[in-house]
């Protein structure tokens, strides 16, 4: 599996500005703030709630039937959304909006407002996910990592978490791999936890056919080390606007340029597995994208990882396409999505 992430994406985006229909209900303020906590701190009941809310999600009736021929249930719709969007929604100006944001926490924030009341599994989403829905705030995202620590991350917890690695494969000369991750150490299904048996339903890469196949995962925690540490958040969050903390939020798409988002994913996901994957990477239930973007961050502009291409800058206004993800959100403007302490968001980090 591989990053595809190229070129082509901000040119895209320019195609993707063009249409712009009714916006959803604008920002509101919040009755209530539910609070966002780093796996750890949850107890084993609500840890263990969590994982039923994610199979409950599998369980479900999918949206997004028309569009997405291996949407088999609610979690895929995720995961085909993503897949289908990826090339639109990365190094782009409104990355963050939309995937920290919008992709997977706000879409289950969504889920519970007045807005969306029309699917019975509605209650019961709440229920689960409102309370406690868990994500990674900046200063998460360095808990685990160190070369000892990260395997060992209570994520990955075998009961309590999202299982473990994969058994070793070696990947080297895999034709399919063009972006070989220093340390990694599995590759293989995960043998492990509440998703052991699990199949994703889609994927790898821009395929939205249906091939069910089971979760791998790839841990390198040497990678976990070199890019999930203190300094390179540090060094993102010591950006001044939100295009310098949004360009080193994102890192490149080179080995040696990756930084906390690539290192998320990469760093669980090395050569082969799922959550590696730019395209599929939701198929892994352990995937949460943070809100990485914070209630300071107002503005988002373009900015040029691939050279001096046209591009066009990205406004508050800038309308964001989520296709049939949550009904009646088509599409959203970023700057009802950029204070996650007003609505439709109403969440706060512990
Ligand atoms: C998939 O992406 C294409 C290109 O952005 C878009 O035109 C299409 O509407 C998307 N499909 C769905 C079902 O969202
Ligand atoms: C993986 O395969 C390559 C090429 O055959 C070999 O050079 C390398 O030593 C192998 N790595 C491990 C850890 O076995
Ligand atoms: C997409 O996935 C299907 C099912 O695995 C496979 O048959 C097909 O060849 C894939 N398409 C591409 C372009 O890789
Ligand atoms: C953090 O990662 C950087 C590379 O991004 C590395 O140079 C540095 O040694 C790492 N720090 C620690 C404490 O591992
Ligand atoms: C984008 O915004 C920046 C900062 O305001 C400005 O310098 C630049 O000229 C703008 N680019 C385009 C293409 O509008």
């Amino acid at each position: 599996m591989l990053l595809a992430w190229h070129g082509s994406v901000l040119a895209l985006l320019a195609s993707c500005l063009v249409a712009v229909e009714a916006a959803p209900s604008p920002r509101s303020t919040c009755s209530t703030l539910s609070v966002r906590k780093e796996w750890r701190t949850l107890s084993k009941a609500k840890k263990l709630s969590y994982i039923a809310a994610v199979k409950y999600l599998q369980s479900k009736p999918l949206i997004t039937a028309s569009g997405f021929d291996g949407v088999r249930n609610r979690f895929d719709d995720f995961q085909a959304t993503h897949i289908n969007n990826t090339d639109y929604i990365h190094f782009v100006g409104y990355f963050q909006p939309y995937l920290s944001l919008n992709m997977l926490e706000q879409s289950f924030a969504w889920l519970t407002s007045p807005a969306d009341g029309t699917d019975g599994s509605l209650p019961s989403m709440r229920k689960h996910f409102k309370p406690h829905a868990v994500t990674l705030d900046p200063s998460h995202w360095t808990q685990d990592s160190t070369e000892v620590l990260f395997p060992k991350a209570p994520v990955f917890d075998s009961t309590h978490g999202f299982g473990g690695n994969g058994p070793y494969i070696n990947s080297t000369n895999d034709p399919s791999v063009t972006l070989h991750i220093p340390g990694k150490t599995g590759g293989g299904c995960v043998q492990d936890g509440p998703f052991k048996d699990f199949k994703v339903n889609m994927g790898p890469q821009f395929n939205l056919t249906y091939n069910p196949h089971y979760l791998t995962r790839d841990f390198s925690p040497y990678f976990a080390s070199q890019t999930l540490n203190s300094t390179v958040v540090a060094s993102a969050l010591a950006g001044k606007t939100f295009k310098d903390f949004d360009v080193v939020a994102q890192g490149r798409t080179d080995v040696p340029g990756m930084t906390y988002h690539g290192g998320g994913h990469l760093s669980a996901g090395g050569d082969l597995g799922v959550i590696g994957d730019a395209y599929a990477s939701p198929g892994d239930p352990s995937k949460r994208e943070a809100d990485i973007s914070g209630p300071d961050t107002q503005f988002a502009y373009p900015f040029d990882f691939f050279g001096e291409i046209p591009y066009k800058n990205i406004t508050l206004n800038y309308n964001m396409f989520f296709g049939n993800l949550t009904p009646g959100i088509t599409w959203a403007p970023i700057k009802n999505v950029m204070d996650i302490s007003a609505g439709p968001l109403c969440y706060t980090y512990l």
